[in-house]
């Protein structure tokens, strides 16, 4: 055991290399993250990602698969999670949870449910006979003390008047601070609250980040967090972690995982073939500028050692709320598409014509500037006919970088692309890493529709 006092944003809990397997169901994968004493950390990920999971190793419910979660207290105890019976993970280590499906004791009042979470203190008062209970020794004082601790928090929570009601009777919002109220009168270090805003109209959105932002300033208490909602997110948290098929994809404080490629494509949930087309649509220069560089090793998952696991779709399946397991094909991370784009970017032999200084916006100059080598296409054009580029978008496959990327190799018009050769279509597809593609999406096809439907009004027109 560590003797020595950890200060505030010394991690409070270290989370290394967790796993956890369902059968062939593989719902964590090795995954390490750390959050600090004092903060909020949130950790945040498309429906799942295994989040609850990941809560459920840390307060004792699971008994992880593989890997180690420690929790360091204030006086510098180190406590190894993962070994210690559950009870022990609140009394003794002081972790304290609330659960995706609020679980109070709804016929129990308000007061009550708060005193209820306080029996262990209570118990040891009583020192376990029943004189202790009829109030010789410390148990008045500490059932005493217990009052005062709920009255704190019921005004903290702003359920005061609320105190003798059924907690069953109480609004939904009401009932979300009870459960943090009922989790801080346990005194915790870390309280670990599974998605609190869900379900939450925006005035007890508010309120519940004001409770959140309360604990955090006034208690100590450092806070895990589970979060759908984005902009509880970015307003409260000071670090964020994000889970996608249960491997950490991102990691870091809210504005770099805000722009952060992988987690933009892996909340989009967008087509395989549209990672990249969506990060031009999100229109951050910054985001875009990513896809040519590696990833940054002080956040992203090139750092993490999880990241470094084998293929995702070798290993993680789903299981739905029936029991019935579905594995994920092959690509189904949005995240590990974006990683192979950057990749790619990064070993392009282009890539040396990079200037080394970026200023901000240079992300589409610098591509197009690589894109002008290395394509030979027999149709192109100079400039578009008549100074008008028909929509290349309106083939299907074709995503606004590679129409950009065709036009600046002279492809403008539709009829440009039907009459494209076999050499011309490997020529494509060899430059924009497309295997095959073009001939599955029958780009040729669509654009001699294209083409054909383009040129009527002007037969039309010429034959009257
Ligand atoms: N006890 C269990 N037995 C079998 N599979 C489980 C069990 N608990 C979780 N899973 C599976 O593990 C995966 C992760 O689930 P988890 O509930 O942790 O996701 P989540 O990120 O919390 O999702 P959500 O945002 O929907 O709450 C899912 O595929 C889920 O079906
Ligand atoms: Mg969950």
């Amino acid at each position: 055991m560590n003797t020595s006092v950890s200060g505030m944003n010394e991690p409070i809990l270290k989370v290394e290399h967790l796993s956890m397997k369902f059968g062939g169901l593989v719902a964590i994968g090795d995954l390490s993250f750390e959050a600090r004493r004092g903060e909020i950390t949130a950790l945040i990920g498309p429906n799942g990602a295994g989040k609850t999971t990941v809560f459920n190793c840390i307060t004792g419910f699971y008994k992880p698969t593989e890997g180690m979660i420690t929790l360091t207290s204030k006086d510098g105890t180190q406590y190894l999670l993962e070994r210690l019976p559950g009870h022990d993970i609140n009394k003794r280590a002081k972790v304290a949870r609330t659960f995706q499906n609020i679980r109070l004791f709804s016929g129990m009042t308000v007061l009550e449910n708060l005193l209820v979470a306080q029996h262990n203190k209570l118990m040891k008062a009583s020192g376990f006979t029943i004189m202790g209970l009829l109030g010789i020794g410390g148990y008045k004082a500490a059932a005493n003390e217990s009052i005062e601790l709920a009255k704190f928090w019921l005004d903290k929570a702003d359920l005061t008047s609320r105190a003798d009601d059924p907690a069953g009777s109480l609004p939904y919002g009401d009932q979300r601070r009870l459960e943090i109220a009922r989790a801080m009168c346990t005194m915790p270090e870390l309280l670990c609250l599974d998605e609190p805003a869900a379900g939450l109209n925006p005035r007890e959105s508010l309120a519940l980040n004001t409770l959140l932002n309360d604990i955090k300033d006034t208690t100590g208490t450092s806070i895990l967090l589970i979060e759908h909602d984005m902009s509880v997110v970015m307003q409260i948290s000071d670090h964020v972690v994000v889970l996608e098929y249960g491997r950490k994809i991102s990691d870091g404080d809210p504005s770099f995982v805000k722009s952060d490629p992988r987690v933009i494509a892996a909340y989009l949930g967008v087509e395989d073939e549209e990672v990249e087309d969506v990060l031009v649509q999100v229109g951050d220069e910054e985001v875009i500028e990513q896809l040519d560089g590696e990833p940054d090793p002080a956040h992203g998952p090139g750092a993490s050692s999880s990241f470094m696991a084998g293929p995702i779709s070798d290993t993680i399946g789903h299981s739905d709320p029936d029991g019935e397991v579905m594995r994920v094909s092959p690509g189904a991370s949005k995240a590990a598409q974006v990683d192979a784009l950057s990749k790619r970017a990064a070993s392009a032999p282009a890539k040396a014509s990079k200037p080394a200084s970026k200023s901000a916006g240079s992300a589409r100059s610098t591509k197009a500037s690589k894109s002008t080598t290395g394509l030979s296409i027999s149709n192109k054009l100079s400039t578009p006919r008549g100074g008008k580029p028909d929509d290349l978008l309106l083939i299907k496959g074709i995503g606004p970088i590679n129409k950009r990327k065709l036009n600046e190799h002279g492809i403008y018009h539709f009829d440009q692309i039907a009459a494209w050769k076999h050499a011309d279509i490997a020529a494509v597809e060899a430059y924009l890493e497309f295997d095959g593609r073009i001939a599955r999406e029958d780009w040729i096809g669509q654009a001699k529709q294209l083409a054909a439907k383009s040129a009527k009004p002007a037969k039309r027109g010429s034959t009257k």
